[in-house]
């Protein structure tokens, strides 16, 4: 049993191992561990106290998939709702569909029974209006660019918007009877342009699981991931018989192929059916964390660093 995640996901890690431990599955383990993420306030890029969109509102994805079946639930732009994971296994669970957006999700989580929640916490607003207002620290200046094309797009005129490709969270599970179940929940990029969906709550680019194989999960820059379908890649590369760490590095250098202007970093957490993990990042210094059953605590062990340009160079 071994449950790793991205180094934000530290804080629901024991309460997914307790679940493993007691002889629950991965999915119940992956879904605990992400719930505890998404009611930490302190994390800005997840659930409540995550950082909202150009006008201000936290709209959240999320995706879990269970390598079993390959059934898969997720929900996309999701307001009011601290817990979008448990919305989307609820869609995975009850309904005949994979993906709801938007309104709909969220008529499903009434339906469900989810209370509503208000999502934007006072420190989250500030940051907010801090980029909003250019005032930004080094933390919140990526993304300049970005921000200015959606601002202008809306007919704002910031004069020196700044935002942040960051965060999100990441949880694989194995449980005690050899199955995998993979989790991502994100409030997204910060002052994203409103109804904008990134790879977390996209099957195959930020989430993919198969027990034959493995799982992978991304967290960075979603719009490279969806377009290069990088979980699905990483595992594609595991059933082709690549170890774990072969399949992650093959598949961060995949994203070479690609041209994106506002390339920021991606990171990906692979876990095999037999245990072995590894993680990647295209930043230096990046971690991910692990607990596996004999561990008393989460340990934080360091990404392979897999330099990514994005500019299009490595096209065969
Ligand atoms: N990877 C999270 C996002 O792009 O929203």
């Amino acid at each position: 049993m071994i449950i790793v995640g991205s180094s934000n996901a530290r804080v629901g890690l024991p309460l997914g191992m307790a679940v493993l431990r007691r002889g629950g599955s991965a999915l119940d383990a992956v879904e605990a561990a992400i719930r505890a993420v998404e009611s930490n306030p302190d994390d800005h890029t997840v659930g409540l106290g995550g950082l909202p969109n150009l006008l201000g509102v936290v709209e959240l994805d999320a995706s879990i998939m269970d390598g079993r079946t390959r059934a898969a639930g997720a929900v996309a732009a999701v307001r009011g709702f601290e817990h979008p994971i448990s919305i989307a296994r609820r869609v995975m669970e009850e309904l005949p569909h994979a993906f709801l957006v938007g309104e709909g999700a969220e008529r499903f989580a009434r339906e469900c029974g989810f209370p509503p929640a208000e999502l934007l916490t006072p420190e989250a607003q500030a940051i907010y209006q801090r980029g909003i207002r250019g005032e930004g620290t080094g933390e919140v200046r990526y993304g300049e660019a970005i921000l200015r094309a959606m601002a202008s797009r809306l007919a704002m005129q910031p004069e020196r918007a700044s935002g942040r490709d960051a965060g999100t969270v990441n949880v694989i599970a194995l449980d005690g009877e050899g199955h995998l179940a993979s989790g991502v929940s994100t409030s997204g990029f910060a002052w994203k342009y409103p109804g904008r969906v990134g790879d977390s709550a996209v099957i195959g680019a930020g989430n993919y699981c198969d027990d034959r194989y493995g799982a992978a999960a991304c967290t960075g820059r979603g719009e490279i991931a969806i377009r290069a379908a990088t979980a699905h890649t990483v595992v594609e590369h595991l059933s082709r018989g690549d170890s774990p760490e072969e399949a992650g590095r093959k598949a961060m250098e995949a994203l070479n192929e690609l041209a994106d202007p506002f390339f920021s970093a991606m990171n990906v957490v692979v876990l095999a059916p037999d245990g072995r993990h590894a993680a990647f990042s295209s930043l230096t210094a990046a971690t991910y964390a692990v607990m596996d059953e004999r561990s008393p605590e989460v340990r934080e062990i360091p990404r392979t660093f897999v330099p990514v340009r994005a500019d299009g160079a490595g096209r065969a």
